[in-house]
């Protein structure tokens, strides 16, 4: 018996080959945008390539397309193998596949289009919403249900995590997305004022918290250990991760509103919060990065591990600045500056994107088994995205710190020093390392697609690695 009899393959296959696909041609429009902040003229006045309406594209498909596909695919592969069952229906399970496809291929439309609630991560308009909302359902119905008929009785804590961010999203996107329908497209949100705000961060920052964290600890949970050939570090601390870290994010989206019109004590509560916030996520990244302890060597031969652990180095990295910038007398210096998107991106590319891949390069070869056609080229891959990062972030790091002391630099008579137009001058040539950046971060998803073309093209049948119990 294979493992292809006991346990839903292709659905995995099916979600982790388009993490590979959402994974281009999202970070392929995050170049475009990029090179759009260091050439204007880009956007050819044609309105649908405009910034303002890419923008959105780009998160919305790096985020849900990309993220998305990679935590169910990790999700149904992990909760099969640690519940010792085959995903509880296989029909249901396909209906996510597609009905997941069908939401990211609708906002590939709707937004170059223009149609948007604008609101921040939550854009899409109320038809795709509905459909976003049945699709989790189902996937809440598959994961859980494949829980309840487990039959190993304890409930390894990759799945806490994965069971936290579904249950978490699917509260936080029917609160933030209630609204009013005035046509086909077009709807207004049932909140207004400050409420709506509070509200839209609410849904912002455990966007972040459950969809960009929980889940791809979910992942860490799982990978690392399998990839490592070591148990846990710790897997008391694991539990206690998950609990804290669930507890104390919710409460942290007022940073997002700082000097805004929301009351100041719960500006506070938001930064007293995230500061708290660094020590669950810091406890993770130890355990985590721990799970090595005794095969350190590793690191230097397999470069999937240098992925996955890299990757816990960028989420600590990311979980020690988010508390800092979350200060309310640092956010005065780095709110509307690039330091926010130097932040968003050593989560994003650091943690996320290599967590992401470093699964990717574990499961496929399994899940199509087939030996990996090249483990030179996921190294040439390490590296080239690596530099990449390291680019990126620097880059925005510099500007961001300059923007906020322009914008605030005052004469000794109280006029402005510099008008804004001599900080969008300033901002030029790290727009253009942020794009060279970029680029060798695409570069590197390039270099994978071929790898995983070749890799499930092969013909070697793989003897151990297809039947690989939790
Ligand atoms: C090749 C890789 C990438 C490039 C070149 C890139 C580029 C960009 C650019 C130019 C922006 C707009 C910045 C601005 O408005 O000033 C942006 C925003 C953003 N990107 Fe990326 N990106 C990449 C990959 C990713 C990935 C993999 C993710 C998530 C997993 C991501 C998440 C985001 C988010 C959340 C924002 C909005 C940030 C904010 O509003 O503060 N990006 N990206
Ligand atoms: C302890 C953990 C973290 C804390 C306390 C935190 C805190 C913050 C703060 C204070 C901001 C700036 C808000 C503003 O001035 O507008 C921010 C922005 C952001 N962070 Fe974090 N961060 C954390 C971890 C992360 C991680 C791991 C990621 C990504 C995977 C991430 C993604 C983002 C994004 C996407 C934004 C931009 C939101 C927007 O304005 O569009 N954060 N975070």
């Amino acid at each position: 018996m294979t493992s292809a009899d006991v346990y839903n393959n292709q659905v995995v296959k099916q979600f982790a080959v388009m993490t590979v696909v959402w994974g281009i041609v999202g970070m392929l429009v995050g170049v475009f945008i990029a090179a759009q902040m260091a050439w204007p003229a880009l956007n050819f006045d044609i309105p649908w390539l405009t910034f303002g309406r890419l923008r959105p594209l780009h998160t919305n498909a790096v985020i849900f397309a990309f993220g998305g596909s990679a935590l169910f695919a990790t999700s149904y592969h992990v909760v099969q193998r640690t519940c010792g069952v085959r995903l509880i229906s296989d029909k249901l399970a396909a209906f996510t596949f597609w009905g997941w496809q069908l939401i990211i291929v609708s906002a590939a439309i709707t937004l170059p289009l223009g149609i948007t609630t604008s609101k921040e991560y939550a854009e899409l308009e109320w038809p795709i919403d509905l459909l976003i909302t049945v699709v989790w359902v189902v996937y809440a119905i598959v994961f859980f249900g494949t829980i309840a008929i487990r039959k190993i009785p304890h409930i390894y804590v990759a799945n806490w995590f994965f069971g936290g961010f579904i249950l978490t999203v699917a509260v936080l996107h029917v609160v933030n997305s209630a609204a009013l329908p005035v046509s086909l497209w077009k709807s207004y949100s049932v909140f207004s004022g400050v409420q709506d705000a509070m509200v839209q961060w609410w849904y912002g920052h455990n966007a972040v918290g459950f969809f960009l964290t929980a889940g791809f600890l979910g992942i860490m949970y799982y990978f690392i250990p399998k990839q490592a050939e070591r148990p846990v570090y710790s897997y008391r601390l694991s539990v206690v991760h998950f609990w804290a870290l669930a507890f104390t994010y919710i409460w942290a989206g007022p940073h997002h509103l700082h000097y805004t019109a929301l009351p100041d004590w719960a500006q506070s509560l938001g930064m007293v919060f995230s500061l708290i916030l660094l020590a669950p996520s810091w406890g993770g990244m130890i355990n985590g990065i721990m799970t090595l302890s005794g095969a350190w060597e590793k690191l230097r031969t397999d470069p999937i591990l240098k992925f996955l652990i890299v990757s816990v180095s960028f989420y600590g990295m990311s979980t020690f600045e988010g508390p800092m910038m979350s200060i309310k007398t640092v956010n005065a210096l780095s709110h509307y500056t690039d330091w926010t998107i130097g932040h968003v991106h050593s989560g994003a590319l650091g943690w996320v994107g290599f967590i992401s891949i470093g699964a990717m390069y574990y499961l496929i070869p399994r899940l199509f088994n087939r030996e990996l056609y090249s483990l030179k080229l996921v190294e040439t891959h390490f590296w080239i995205a690596t530099v990449g990062i390291v680019l990126y972030i620097t880059a925005m790091w510099i500007s961001g710190i300059m923007q906020g002391l322009m914008w605030r630099a005052v004469n000794p008579d109280g006029t402005l020093t510099y008008s804004f137009v001599e900080s969008v001058q300033a901002m030029h040539p790290y727009y253009v390392v942020r794009f060279v950046g970029g680029l060798l971060y695409l570069s590197g998803m390039l270099i994978m697609a071929y790898n995983i073309a070749r890799t499930i093209a092969g013909h070697a049948p793989v003897r151990s690695v297809a039947a690989h119990p939790a």
